[in-house]
């Protein structure tokens, strides 16, 4: 939900920012702009469409100076219709000013009239340009104080915002501040840089300093004072980032989706590897009383990980399990008991209705349990100040909208999990547990193995990919994949797919099969398989096309009779196979969206970091 970063040293400005926006180009892609300062003035330059429409902008106007300071912006559209007007950053009437902003001003409305009151002419239809006005109005309040009027502004806004602002009359700082919306601080040697996520400045320094809400940062060439936004200085340890450069990098693939469904591996095997080493105690013990229910709550992609968690939770460990998402939980009176345990799941860690549901589960006493991919997340911090305890799936920085790797890692985890419980509750047996950790072990030499079939599933998709809808179905673990196998579809190929509890599709949704629709039965809950059979045949029988995804045969069934096409994935539990299963599915979509000439990275409509509601 757009990205916004800064830059102040003494290098250009300029090629860094566009850099780094390009880094960020997965939080919004509609428009983006740049704002230089240079001999006391400001330079904006905006543009509809992606980065390279700016970028061609500013080469073919080659700029005659060079600045050493300066922020910019990508948007996700949420106040105004994507257009050069509406991109950031917004400037006050009299070009003194200039702010950058993700996140959504809730009062502007109420802000602009008390502007317009004053005389105040709009020239966009963002809630940001308030924020630029106002601004302008404290600063001649404040005579000229920007710190002040910094500090007078914000007490004003309410909403989201992780801002940055350029005044040209202090041309040796940038003041950045934030609440609900993530911003971290990058601190290099004579430089420093601000951006909404650390990819955008890692290739400059992976020293980082994590703004909490409520906190503002003042940056200058060779220091950067913190600042609670009532003023008050602030000292905060900064955080060495482990992330290497490159893996922010697509590293010779076409897109950085298949990367990272080809990452996985290694994400799976590194998740599994540091497991042990997690620190779990503070949630294990709760209140004291032992675990009686586990809520998990998480959005889209982290929801059905949750969904296969619920099934592994109940499998291995025999604890009931309610999945419900954020958006909903966090308006919800949940009836809570002693007992109770709340696990959160965020790639991100950043998801503005993940937060808010985390915030409810603490106000009801829940010991939280938060599951994220991102160290210093405001997921991470807030559970660990919460007195909760954090798990970190070791994926890497995911850059492609669509989430793959974050996925299988997220289910690495609650599975580890699961056995853990299993055996603290005593549900599975020492030799049981051994052979679960060796079977997950296996998982990601199997996903390796998996990958080299791709081609297979690419082939496929060159058949299928302008089909008029695509179902997913299958059973238990089978539906909670078939769950994100429909999401990955619709998100990047714009395919209306939907995925149906097998056992469903006779009570309704098999009026809309027809010879337009390609129907993906997941069958690989071995003692389920001949129900999927069944279905199976019900769909073809009505004119779909059939997929079938299982494991290889064991001779019992011809599977040339079962479906149209068969796609076998390595054996493996049948408990843990949704770490396989989805493998095939992400391939399916992100060759659907290459066939559709989509770019599979960055799906229309859509944006990697949902930090508004
Ligand atoms: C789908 C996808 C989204 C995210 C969702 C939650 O591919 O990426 O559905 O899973 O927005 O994001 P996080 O996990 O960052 O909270």
């Amino acid at each position: 939900m757009c990205g916004i970063t800064g830059y102040i040293g003494r290098q250009d400005a300029a090629p860094y920012l566009l850099g780094a926006l390009k880094k960020l180009e997965y939080r919004g892609y509609d428009s983006s702009g740049l704002a230089l300062l240079h001999d006391g003035e400001l330079i904006v330059r905006k543009a509809k469409g992606r980065i390279s429409v700016l970028e061609e902008r500013l080469m073919s106007e080659q700029l005659p100076f060079m600045a050493n300071i300066g922020i910019a912006h990508t948007r996700w559209a949420t106040h105004g219709e994507p257009s050069d007007l509406n991109s950031h950053p917004h400037t006050d009437s009299e070009g003194r000013i200039a702010v950058v902003h993700n996140g959504i001003i809730e009062n502007y409305l109420d802000l602009k009239k008390w502007l317009q009151a004053r005389d105040v002419v709009f020239a966009s239809d963002t809630d940001t340009e308030v924020i630029a006005h106002l601004l302008n109005y404290y600063y001649k309040a404040r005579e000229g104080k920007f710190f002040e009027a910094v500090l007078d502004a914000l007490a004003r806004l309410e909403g989201s915002y992780a801002i940055a602002i350029l005044c040209t009359d202090y041309p040796d700082r940038i003041i950045a501040a934030r609440k609900d919306s993530p911003l971290i601080i990058g601190l290099g040697e004579g430089e420093n840089f601000l951006a909404s996520d650390a990819p955008a400045f890692i290739q400059y320094t992976r020293e980082a300093l994590f703004l909490n809400d409520g906190e503002l940062v003042v940056l200058y060439n060779d220091h950067v004072d913190l600042f609670t936004n009532t003023g008050e200085k602030l000292l905060r340890d900064t955080t060495h980032i482990e992330w290497d450069a490159e893996s922010a990098e697509k590293g010779g693939y076409p897109h950085f989706m298949l990367k990272e469904i080809h990452e996985q591996p290694k994400a799976l095997n590194d998740t599994y590897k540091k497991f042990d080493e997690i620190k779990l105690n503070d949630w294990l013990k709760g209140d004291g009383s032992p675990i009686e229910r586990i809520i998990i709550t998480a959005c889209g992609t982290a929801w059905h990980a949750a969904m296969v968690g619920k099934r592994a939770f109940e499998a291995l460990a025999r604890i009931p399990v309610d999945v419900e998402i954020a958006s909903e939980f966090r308006y919800g009176n949940p009836v809570i008991k002693s007992g109770d345990r709340v696990i959160v799941i965020s790639q991100s860690g950043e998801t503005a209705d993940t937060l808010a549901a985390m915030r409810l589960a603490k106000e009801k006493q829940l010991p939280i349990l938060a599951i994220t991919n991102v160290l210093g997340s405001t997921l991470a911090r807030e559970a660990i100040s919460n007195g909760g305890s954090v798990i970190y799936t070791l994926a890497g920085p995911e850059i492609a909208v669509a989430s793959t790797k974050a996925f299988t890692t997220q289910l690495m985890c609650l599975y580890l999990l699961a056995i853990k419980l299993g055996v603290l509750n005593k549900t599975i047996s020492d030799s049981d547990y051994s052979t679960y950790r060796n079977e997950l072990a296996q998982i990601p030499e199997k996903a390796a193995l998996l990958l080299k079939q791709q081609e297979v599933i690419q082939k496929f998709a060159a058949l299928q990919f302008n089909k008029d809808k695509v179902f997913f179905m299958g059973r238990q673990f089978d539906y909670a994949v078939s769950l994100e196998a429909a999401l990955k579809l619709k998100e990047i190929s714009y395919t209306h797919s939907e995925s149906f509890a097998a056992g469903e599709l006779k009570h309704g949704p098999i009026a809309l099969v027809d010879t337009r629709t390609l129907v993906v039965a997941i069958a690989t809950q071995r003692p389920l398989f001949e129900k999927l059979v069944s279905n199976i045949k019900e769909v073809a029988a009505r004119g779909a096309a059939t997929l079938l995804i299982t494991f290889a045969n064991k001779g019992k069934t011809n599977y040339d009779e079962v479906a149209d096409s068969v796609f076998i994935i390595p054996d493996t539990i049948d408990t843990f196979s949704p770490m396989l299963s989805i493998i095939p599915a992400q391939l399916f979509a992100y060759y659907c969206s290459i066939q559709k000439g989509n770019d599979p990275d960055k799906p229309r409509n859509l944006a990697k970091s949902v930090t508004v509601e």
